[in-house]
Parts: C-alpha cells; sequence; structure tokens
C-alpha cells in the first residue's frame, strides 16, 4: 500500500524500511545537511540515507537530536566505504558511524561498492547483525554476477540492494533476480540528479497529473516496488519529493516510461571498477 508517507516495505527478516527516506550524498556536513534533515522529519520522513563517504554523519545525528523524533521511529542506514572493507576495519568503520550518528545501532548497514574484500566485510556484518547493532544488512551496487558470487559464501542474503535505479537506467534483469532471492530494490538518483524534466515523456505525464517530472519519476519507482531515497537540501524540493502519493501512473503511463530506458549511468559502473 502506498497511502502516505508512512508507507514501509518488510525486508526478508520483517524489519519494516520506509518506501521513501532522505538521500544525503552532496549534503554538506554542517548547516546543510542538518537543515535538510530537520526539514524531512517535520515533513515527516522517518528513513535517512548516509554513508561514512559523505562526510555528514555528525550533522544528521545533530539534526536527528535536535529533532525531537524518537530513534524508534527512525530508519537510519549507513554504508562502509571502499577503503574500511574487510573485517576488522568494517567492524571499526561501523562503530565510528555509530558515534558519529550518536547512536548505538543502525537499522540498515551496507557495503557500498563490490570489491576484492566484500566477502570478509560480508561477515562482519553478519557478526554485527547477529549481535543485534544492526537491524538489517545488505549491498549496494551490486550486479546479478556480485549477487551470486556473495550468496555461495553468505549465511545471511542481503536484504536490500541500492543501485542506480531511474528511467533511464532499469536493469529489469537484476531487478527480476533480487525481487526473486527476497533482496528488497533501494533505487539511488531516483531523481535521474534532477534531470526528469529534460525527458519529453516524463514531462508529459508530470502535467497530466499536474505533478512535476521528479515526482513522476519517484511515482514510477514507487509503483514498480522500489524504496527511493530522492536527495536536496532544499525545503521546497524536500516536501515536493515527498509529495507522491496523491496520485497514480496508469498502465500506460507505466509502460511508457519502461520504454526509456537507454542504460546510461549518472554514476560509475560496477563492472568497471565502480567508485574508488
Ligand atoms: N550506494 C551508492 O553508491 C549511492 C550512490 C549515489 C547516491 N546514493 C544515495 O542515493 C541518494 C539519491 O541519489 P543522488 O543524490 O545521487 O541523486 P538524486 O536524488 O536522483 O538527485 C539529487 C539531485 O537532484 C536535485 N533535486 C532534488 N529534488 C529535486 C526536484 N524536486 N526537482 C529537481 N531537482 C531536484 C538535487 O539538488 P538540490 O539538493 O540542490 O535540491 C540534486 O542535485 C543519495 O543522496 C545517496 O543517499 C547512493
Amino acid at each position: 500500500m502506498l497511502a502516505d508517507i508512512s508507507a514501509t516495505v518488510a525486508l526478508a527478516n520483517g524489519v519494516e524500511m520506509p518506501r521513501l527516506g532522505l538521500g544525503t550524498y552532496k549534503s554538506a556536513e554542517g548547516g546543510d545537511v542538518e537543515r535538510a534533515v530537520e526539514t524531512a522529519l517535520s515533513l515527516g520522513y522517518r528513513s535517512i540515507d548516509t554513508a561514512s563517504l559523505y562526510g555528514n554523519e555528525t550533522g544528521i545525528g545533530r539534526a536527528i537530536a535536535a529533532s525531537g523524533v524518537a530513534r524508534d521511529d527512525l530508519f537510519l542506514a549507513s554504508k562502509v566505504w571502499n577503503d574500511e572493507q574487510g573485517y576488522e576495519s568494517t567492524l571499526t568503520a561501523f562503530r565510528r558511524s555509530l558515534a558519529r550518528l550518536g547512536t548505538d545501532y543502525l537499522d540498515l548497514y551496507l557495503i557500498h561498492w563490490p570489491r576484492p574484500q566484500t566477502r570478509e566485510s560480508w561477515r562482519a556484518l553478519e557478526h554485527l547483525y547477529s549481535e543485534g547493532t544492526v537491524r538489517a544488512i545488505g549491498v549496494c551496487n551490486h550486479l546479478v554476477h556480485h549477487l551470486d558470487a556473495l550468496l555461495e559464501v553468505a549465511d545471511v542474503t542481503p536484504m536490500v540492494n541500492q543501485y542506480e535505479f531511474h528511467p533511464w537506467l532499469q536493469q529489469p534483469t537484476l531487478r527480476t533476480y533480487c525481487q526473486s532471492a527476497g533482496i528488497v530494490v533501494e533505487a539511488w538518483a531516483p531523481l535521474m540528479r534532477g534531470r526528469a524534466g529534460e525527458v519529453p515523456e516524463i514531462r508529459a505525464i508530470a502535467e497530466a497529473h499536474h505533478a512535476t517530472p521528479a515526482q513522476v519519476a519517484l511515482r514510477w519507482l514507487l509503483q514498480l516496488g522500489a524504496v527511493v531515497i530522492p536527495k536536496s537540501v532544499h525545503p521546497e524540493r524536500i516536501s515536493e519529493n515527498a509529495d507522491v502519493f496523491g496520485f497514480e501512473l496508469t498502465p500506460t503511463e507505466m509502460r511508457a516510461i519502461d520504454g526509456l530506458d537507454r542504460g546510461v549511468r549518472f554514476g560509475p559502473d560496477p563492472d568497471r571498477g565502480g567508485e574508488r
């Protein structure tokens, strides 16, 4: 059900994850990220996505503390960066993220990019999961062959795969794989990095619904079953991006957007080494 911003999806272990959260990549540490998180929480967002790479966990922690929202009502996700991968170094990175965020557990901890050490990093995530300091664990930017390799050695199947997913990059085979393995798909760059308005078909659908192109891009992903984490530091856009529960795309409109796949990436290709 996509009734409102409180909509959730149940992960494989039963943990409920909000269908829409706030992305924070490039939301600068300090005032920018703090204002963005405060605004989002006041509008009803309850999920925040960050990463040690983003360098903004301290500000996010401060904004959460100032908001008065109970920790239990939040879904907080962070990620282990490439140079932190490995067993012990992942455990250390996790504790550092906790300290910066001012919390004693995470709702979701993710491996940021597949790396040669991902097997060891995954063992560390499994350890954190078994000790209860993280409620769910997952990966990012894993293609089918990365998931195949991980599932061969994993005791716990990743509960989430967060990867680049928008009308210009749809990767239907990866999505089907995740769905059949019980892995929730979380879309990054769901707003096409702010470029949805450049696509005439999306603009036309937006006009028909008195919505914006950004809202149509998000709505399409939500109706496909993905979790979305649009990023903005602007209050009016943070509000606009959450206002996607009052209209529904028709099957014809959904198919029209399905037809826009161009295999275009805004971010690095996981098969070409991903992000360093
Ligand atoms: N796991 C990974 O490897 C990975 C990689 C990339 C991103 N992520 C996560 O996914 C989140 C979302 O992805 P993203 O930040 O790359 O891209 P995105 O959310 O698709 O786009 C963000 C860009 O769109 C602009 N924007 C926001 N709302 C808008 C609106 N309503 N209309 C027009 N433009 C708008 C933002 O500018 P303003 O801020 O100036 O409004 C920003 O430049 C990230 O923030 C991060 O949390 C994960």
